[in-house]
């Protein structure tokens, strides 16, 4: 099975990405690191545990990382979407952690997993990329353990905290460029674009929650996350952003993906975390002119929804 990290900011669609992981009998879900985001480190932190708990996987290590971005002091936030506790208020309803986060932190976590793995290990960062871009600089000589980084975040020329930016690189834009242009890493990137296009009804919510007690926990989660969709795109449904990834992370090829140079915006003007997927031809990039090769991230661009669904459904 895949060897799995997961770095994360639960987050209701994080806890159920984390669940997809932590349940899947494919899945050697090695550890768990969390970041800010959605809401505080410590609030992100609290969550990650008490999900691992709720599916009976308190044996996963969890440890805290990056409580604000490195470069901008004020963390982002999305309690506004998530809901004031990250989980639409409902995260005390969860088990009760029976284990602690890991002493020492979440970089030194990641680096003591990957030093001690004999096959290559997958990383899905479904948040912010600081603990990842961290380790990168820190630790390089981990990089030839990293199979790839499956990571949602970004838009093909569409964002959701600004016109062109995607919440995960918008709050950390430095880091994600670390990650997605500057390392020598094998990256996919599931933009906003795919995630948008694999929404699910508020009818699928009901099928998971009749179907068990995990899936009736995870669903009563949802309520804060389902209003903001309403309230924003008037629609009936949510979208489960960060599941989409770690899908990808557990089952290589069941996205589309396309090879495409991409850059991070780290101005401070409008288009800050905006991620540049240059899907020109070859051709048109001006390659040759002495220009620097620019480094190519697989973006996921098309999936069989219907078949997704039953996927995370599984
Ligand atoms: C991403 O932002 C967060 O709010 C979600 O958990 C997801 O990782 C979507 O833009
Ligand atoms: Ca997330």
């Amino acid at each position: 099975g895949t060897r799995l990290i997961i770095d994360t900011d639960p987050g209701v669609d994080d806890a159920f990405a984390i669940a997809l992981a932590a349940l899947s009998d494919d899945v050697d879900l090695l550890g768990v690191t969390t970041v800010f985001g959605n809401v505080s480190l410590e609030a992100t932190t609290r969550n990650a545990l008490r999900v691992l708990q709720l599916c009976g996987r308190p044996d996963v290590p969890v440890a805290a990382g990056a409580a604000r971005p490195l470069v901008h002091p004020q963390p982002a936030r999305a309690g506004h979407v998530h809901g004031e506790d990250g989980l639409s208020g409902r995260s005390a309803a969860l088990p009760e952690p029976e284990r602690g986060p890991e002493p020492g932190g979440a970089v030194k976590l990641l680096v003591s997993l990957l030093e001690a793995a004999d096959e290559p290990v997958t990383i899905a960062p479904i948040g912010p990329l600081t603990n990842i871009a961290l380790l990168l600089a820190a630790h390089p000589h981990v990089k030839e353990k990293i199979g790839r980084i499956v990571l949602m975040g970004g838009g093909v020329g569409r964002g959701n905290s600004t016109a062109t930016a995607e919440f995960n690189i918008w709050s950390d834009p430095e880091a994600a460029r670390r990650v997605l242009v500057e390392e020598d890493v094998p990256c996919v990137m599931v933009p906003l674009d795919l995630t948008h296009r694999c929404a699910v009804s508020t009818a699928w919510l009901g099928k998971l929650a009749a179907g068990g007690r995990i899936g009736a926990a995870l669903e009563a989660l949802t309520p804060d996350y389902l209003a903001s969709y309403r309230r924003s795109l008037g629609w009936d449904g949510i979208v489960l952003h960060d599941a989409v990834a770690v899908a990808e992370a557990i089952s290589p090829g069941i996205l589309r993906t396309e090879s495409y140079p991409v850059d991070v915006d780290c101005t401070f003007g409008p288009g800050r975390g905006t991620t540049l997927v240059d899907r020109r031809r070859a051709g048109m990039r001006g390659e040759g002119e002495g220009a620097v090769a620019p480094s190519a991230v697989q973006v996921a661009v098309d999936t069989d929804v219907d078949g997704l669904g039953e996927f995370v459904l599984g």
